[in-house]
């Protein structure tokens, strides 16, 4: 495996690695993945940052689906395969060629989003999108995930400023529907405390960002 290109601290880097960011829409994934990239480029670290849905042509094209077609009736097993195609995709032609050439790769969203929406409070079932996750994936996981953590009270809040882009199709769901995610992404935290880390949402994007920046080294280290 070759060395990557850039390094934190001195030691090299063998391989690239993967981390996901999850979270409900307006926990400040992408505010914090701004924050993030900005850092990345003074550190001069080698990265590529991408999401899902829609980190491919054909990703773009389901993501359309998925969020723009609300004339659509989608069942949610449809939608659980449907996010496991672009995921299929985003693995084999992006996430897995990027880490192979010792990038750090990182990822808004992935199978976390998965298990918490369509396993969980969809009610596809926990295990079944885990193991339909796993074989879009061909058995790879993230080696870090950063778990944005905030009580759908607070989503409500900042998901309804009107300046805010692109609105998801699960918007203007109800808070019993957002608690049922939040405990979900809770409880695959609890389930894989080595993997992601959960960090309190309510906090400025300041702390936060070095909260961030310090599992990234860690991981790195
Ligand atoms: N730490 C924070 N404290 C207060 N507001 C925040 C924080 N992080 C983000 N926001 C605001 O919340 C809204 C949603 O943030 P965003 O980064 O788009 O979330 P996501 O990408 O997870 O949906 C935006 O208006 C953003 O400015
Ligand atoms: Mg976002």
């Amino acid at each position: 495996m070759s060395i990557a290109p850039t390094e934190t601290g001195n030691k090299p880097v063998s391989k690239g690695q993967f981390i996901s960011f999850e979270g409900l829409d307006g926990a400040g994934k992408t505010t914090q993945l701004a924050l993030l990239q900005r850092w990345l480029e003074q550190q001069r670290i080698s990265y590529v940052l991408t999401r899902e849905p829609g980190g491919t042509p054909l990703g773009s094209e389901l993501r359309h689906l998925l969020f723009g077609r609300s004339d659509l009736a989608i069942s949610p097993l449809a939608e659980a395969f449907l996010f496991q195609a672009d995921r299929a995709q985003h693995f084999a032609d992006v996430i897995v060629p990027a880490i192979e050439a010792g990038k750090l790769v990182i990822s808004d969203r992935c199978y976390d989003s998965s298990i918490a929406y369509q396993g969980a409070a969809q009610g596809v079932g926990i295990e079944l999108v885990e193991q339909l996750s796993l074989i879009a994936t061909a058995g790879r996981s993230p080696d870090l995930t950063i778990l944005l953590d905030l009580a759908p009270s607070q989503v409500h809040v900042r998901t309804h400023d009107e300046t805010r882009g692109e609105h998801s199709r699960f918007d203007a769901e109800s808070l019993s529907f957002h608690q049922r995610l939040r405990e979900a992404f809770l409880a695959l935290a609890q389930n894989h405390p080595e993997r992601i880390k959960v960090i309190d949402a309510t906090q400025t994007p300041e702390q936060i960002h070095h909260q961030i920046i310090a599992l990234i080294q860690a991981l790195r280290a």
